[in-house]
């Protein structure tokens, strides 16, 4: 079989399974494993508090193979005030992720949303790099361990502004130079991570994530021409049937291509599902959610620049999508049962490709 009939196989025989609600395909194997036999990683943002619960700790311990610090590494969570650092509900993270030998992402130490406001004061009357240094290099030498981190995090505007970098404090302070600026600094504290450029807005078929997607493939190419270090993108991925955008496979592909013959590798940093009506019947609504995620995931995974799929929470008990916790838009349900979205990104994971050491068919 080839490549591209296996993917179409894959479109057809994944929605078809998904809209009939077969029962879950590899509920036995974990996600990680799906994913380590295709040399990839699953992953699953979570946080200090969450990791209290029992039920949670085992299904991130069961299905994830590396986690990410939903907000305990963010900056103004970890130097609320000037002077002084509280890594404690960081290190949990770290620490619950060294006991069970998942990797760690670091996220995140640019974003225009975390910065603490003594800094903006301070900004303000003096815009002075060091605070950015201390903080990053703080944080790369604690957590020297972590392979990867988000140096820049949705450094992209908004709205009008989507084709360039956003109206933002680091813009304010430092000017357009700031991204570059990050990425040096990164590597000077850790010489061997990965590091990567976060940004979100940029799967579906409108305008503005057209936009977006050219103002960053601009911007990486200047990145690459100015041979600033940066290795990998991340797609954030936050899929949305409430304002039901357009999703066009050719258009996300020839991106994913574009990112990938620049030689970045691709991450899919925080994949979700916001619903649209959470009145219909609880089956309707868990289908639709599955079946966005298998479309952008087959398109996804059929470029080999993408080595990983982070869900941004695990289970709907614990979502950021919505504070009375309605929506079913990760793969567990509030019980940790699977649903059709872990089905979804089983799938797309399997069929990937059949690991070399079973198939021998290399073109799959
Ligand atoms: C969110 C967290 O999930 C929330 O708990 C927090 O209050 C705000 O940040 N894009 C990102 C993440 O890169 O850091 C954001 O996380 C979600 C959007």
């Amino acid at each position: 079989m080839t490549r591209r009939t296996a993917l179409q196989g894959f479109g057809a025989a994944a929605i078809a399974g998904l809209s009939t609600g077969a029962s879950p395909v590899l509920s036995g194997t974990s996600l990680q494993s799906i994913a380590g036999e295709r040399q990839m990683l699953f992953g699953a943002a979570v946080s200090a508090a969450h990791l209290r619960d029992p039920a949670f700790r085992d299904a991130v311990i069961r299905e994830v193979g590396a986690l990410t610090a939903e907000i305990e590494m963010k900056w103004s969570y970890v130097q609320p005030e000037a002077g002084m650092f509280d890594f404690a509900d960081a290190d949990i993270v770290a620490n619950f992720a060294q006991a069970h030998q998942k990797r760690l992402h670091g996220h995140t130490l640019l974003w225009h949303r975390s910065v603490p406001q003594w800094a903006v004061d301070d900004w303000r009357a003096k815009p002075e790099w060091r605070l950015v240094e201390a903080f990053v290099g703080a944080m790369m030498t604690r957590y020297h361990g972590v392979e990867s981190w988000d140096v820049v995090n949705e450094p992209m505007g908004v709205g009008e502004r989507s084709g360039a970098l956003r109206s933002s404090v680091y813009l304010d302070a430092f000017g357009p130079g700031y991204v570059a600026k990050a990425f040096h600094t990164a590597r000077r504290h850790a010489p061997a991570a990965i590091l990567c450029l976060n940004e979100f807005g940029l799967e579906y078929d409108t305008p503005e994530h057209s936009q977006k997607r050219e103002g960053l493939l601009r911007l990486l190419k200047d990145l690459r021409r100015d041979e600033v270090p940066i290795d990998a993108v991340g797609i954030q991925a936050h899929l949305d049937l409430a304002s039901q955008p357009a999703f066009n496979p050719d258009l996300f592909a020839d991106f994913l291509n574009a990112l990938g013959s620049m030689g970045f590798q691709v991450r899919i940093s925080e994949l979700d599902v916001k619903e649209a009506d959470l009145q219909l019947p609880l089956e309707e609504r868990d289908r639709r959610v599955a079946e966005a995620a298998s479309r952008f995931l087959q398109v996804a995974l059929a470029n080999k620049a993408v080595g990983s799929v982070t869900c941004w929470g695990l289970s709907d008990k614990y979502s950021w999508l919505d504070e009375t916790r309605a929506n079913r838009g990760l793969p567990l349900d509030e019980r940790f049962q699977p649903k059709l979205f872990r089905q979804a990104i089983a799938e797309a994971l399997s069929w990937r490709g059949v690991p070399a050491s079973t198939s021998g068919n290399k073109d799959n």
